[in-house]
């Protein structure tokens, strides 16, 4: 199954790739990105990681054939300061996070990431994990569905979703993903039903964020990722949701800006504090026309750029 890389050409760009550089593909996936990194590194090295074996399997020979110069890691990328820790690596050149699922999993029905399969609950990239989807949908409580489908998914019909599907667990558990969209359709009034969009497609988001525990994944990835950059450094980052574009914003305005000082403080202007960062381009970078037309997934996508001084 193919996956279509979303702004290659404009990330691997941002990135400012050193020949002799270490670099971390976050979300190494079918190695679009990797490979393009691995193309410009001449004596650098390129740690990739994914927590989804199939994305190491899928991608090895892909790498392969281009340099020895990589090392695949099968975790998160959370655990990209400890990874480089025990490999003695304090600082480097550029990270790299391609955010959200890729086409495959998304197209391999038995993943239950699409509510256009029929497939059982389940929405884990990383398979050794235990909670999924069928976990969350059957057991967590009224209020804790209704925080993530309000959250995450930014449901309107949030409470009545999660209303129904407390009821209809009591009868049975709810096992398949096209049982989850008989429900929500039962709860969404008639006519915005056929609006744009599926109607399962917040629910499903939601879900699939929870499982994977997306957003303090991000978080945990910007703060260490900003701090193992080297001067000069690029971190590239693309999103593909509000949330997700929203805590990349954040965390990059927050670095590029200097500390605040009292202004009745005495201090000499040389000695005012300076940013550690500084922002590639004001807003961020979304996908060009042709692009648009060939990948529909490159709709939502924004890159959004930062430098260490
Ligand atoms: C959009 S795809 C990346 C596609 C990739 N850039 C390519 O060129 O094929 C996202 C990938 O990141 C992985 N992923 C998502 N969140 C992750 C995390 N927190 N830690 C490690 N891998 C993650 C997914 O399993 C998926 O394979």
């Amino acid at each position: 199954m193919k996956h279509v890389a979303v702004l290659l050409k404009e990330s691997i760009a941002g990135l400012n790739i050193k020949d002799s550089g270490i670099y971390i593909d976050g979300t190494l996936g079918r190695g679009s990105h990797s490979g393009e990194i691995l193309k410009r590194l001449n004596d650098g090295h390129l740690y990739a990681f994914d927590r989804d074996e199939a994305a190491m399997n899928e991608s090895r020979d892909h790498l392969s054939a281009i340099s020895d110069h990589f090392t695949l890691l099968h975790t998160n990328f959370s655990m990209m300061k400890e990874e480089m820790a025990k490999r003695g690596i304090r600082q480097v050149n550029g990270i790299l996070l391609d955010l959200g699922v890729s086409s495959p999993q998304f197209d391999e029905a038995s993943r239950g990431f699409s509510y256009r399969f029929d497939a059982p609950l389940d929405m884990r990239m990383d398979r050794r994990q235990s909670l999924n989807a069928n976990e969350i949908v059957n057991t967590w409580s009224y209020e804790q569905l209704v925080s993530i489908f309000q959250r995450y998914g930014e449901e309107r019909f949030a409470k009545q979703i999660a209303r129904r599907i407390e009821k209809q667990r009591m009868d049975k558990p709810i096992e398949t993903t096209f049982e989850l969209v008989e429900i929500i359709r039962s709860v969404i009034p008639e006519k915005l039903l056929h609006k744009k969009g599926h109607p399962a497609k917040r629910i499903f988001q939601a879900l699939r964020i929870a499982v994977n525990d997306e957003l303090n994944e991000l978080h945990q990835a910007l703060e260490d990722g900003l701090a193992l950059l080297a001067p000069q450094g690029r971190f590239c980052v693309i999103s593909f949701h509000s949330l997700e574009d929203r805590m990349v914003k954040e965390a990059f305005v927050k670095a590029s800006t200097p500390k605040y000082i009292d202004k009745r403080i005495p201090i000499l202007p040389q000695d005012m504090p300076k940013a550690e960062y500084r922002l590639i381009g004001k807003k961020p970078i979304s996908a060009d026309e042709a692009e648009l037309m060939e990948n529909n997934r490159s709709h939502s996508a924004k890159l959004r750029i930062i430098e260490r001084i």
